[in-house]
């Protein structure tokens, strides 16, 4: 994982909402998949919260887990909006973290998983998974899978799916290069926000880490993982612009 990946995420907080489309959708699936293992759930890599506190919503009890200081505070800022006392949000490195509860589910959602560019940084993130989750709890990772058109599609500039406040621009353009022989997507992308006169500008790489089925099977088992099942047809990848990829939900169950 690149040593800088908080700035990218500090730099896009407050706008990152914008690139997803509405998610009433993509909450529910992840109720109805959540429900099969129990109700206390915990969001790794939850961002602004906006999924974390729906499942909240949906009567779970919600534990995120994120590393930048300004995601968090967004999260925080919208279980206080809802009045929410069944969600908390934990600062915490997915690849290290060390929470005084035990899960009945754990998910990453978004492709968040394709972060872990290292073996070793998966390996981490899978064993403290193992040790957080119940007997009988499930893991479940959003995948992502690039259509081959993506590809075609760099360097384009491309908006929010939903609307941002007045006053605003807002864009990304992005090239992308995918390289084989270490099934790394790598995305360099150019960030612009300029809210009343207010400009925040960068630059930045971010890797990406695909995986055929076989091998993230494999690496579940590895892990400890038992009955590794594909859900497939969700379609909530933010990466790329355009069209959503079609991405596949895994689930691990430990025995
Ligand atoms: C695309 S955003 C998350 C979107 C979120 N999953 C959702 O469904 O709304 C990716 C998040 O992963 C977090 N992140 C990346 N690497 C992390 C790590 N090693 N530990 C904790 N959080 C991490 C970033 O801070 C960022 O908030």
């Amino acid at each position: 994982m690149p040593a800088d990946m908080k700035e990218i995420y500090a730099l896009r907080a407050d706008t990152i909402d914008y690139f997803f489309p509405e998610r009433d959708k993509e909450i529910e699936h992840w109720a109805d998949i959540a429900a099969e293992y129990g109700d206390d759930i915990l969001h790794v890599m939850c961002g602004t919260g906006e999924l974390t506190v729906g499942l909240a919503k949906n009567g779970f009890s919600v534990t995120g887990l994120d590393f930048t200081e300004s995601m968090i505070y967004q999260a925080k800022d919208r279980i206080e909006d809802e009045g929410l006392d069944n969600v908390e949000i934990i600062k915490g490195d997915a690849r290290h973290f060390s929470l005084n509860k035990r899960y009945d589910f754990v998910f990453v959602s978004t492709g968040d998983f394709h972060h872990f560019t290292k073996r070793e940084e998966l390996d981490s993130f899978l064993a403290k998974t193992y040790a957080h989750l119940k007997p009988g709890g499930a893991l479940g990772i959003e995948l992502y899978v690039p259509p081959d058109e993506d590809f075609k599609k760099s360097g384009r500039k491309y908006g929010p799916l939903r609307k941002p406040p007045q006053g605003t621009t807002l864009w990304r353009r992005n090239e992308i290069s995918y390289h084989s022989e270490k099934k790394i997507l790598e995305i360099t992308e150019e960030f612009h926000y300029e809210d009343n006169g207010d400009l925040k500008e960068g630059e930045y790489d971010i890797l990406l880490r695909l995986f055929s089925k076989i091998e993230i099977e494999t690496i579940l088992m590895d892990a400890g993982f038992d009955d590794v099942k594909h859900l497939e047809g969700s379609n909530f990848s933010p990466y790329l612009p355009g069209e959503y990829s079609n991405t596949w939900i895994i689930v691990a169950v430990k025995e």
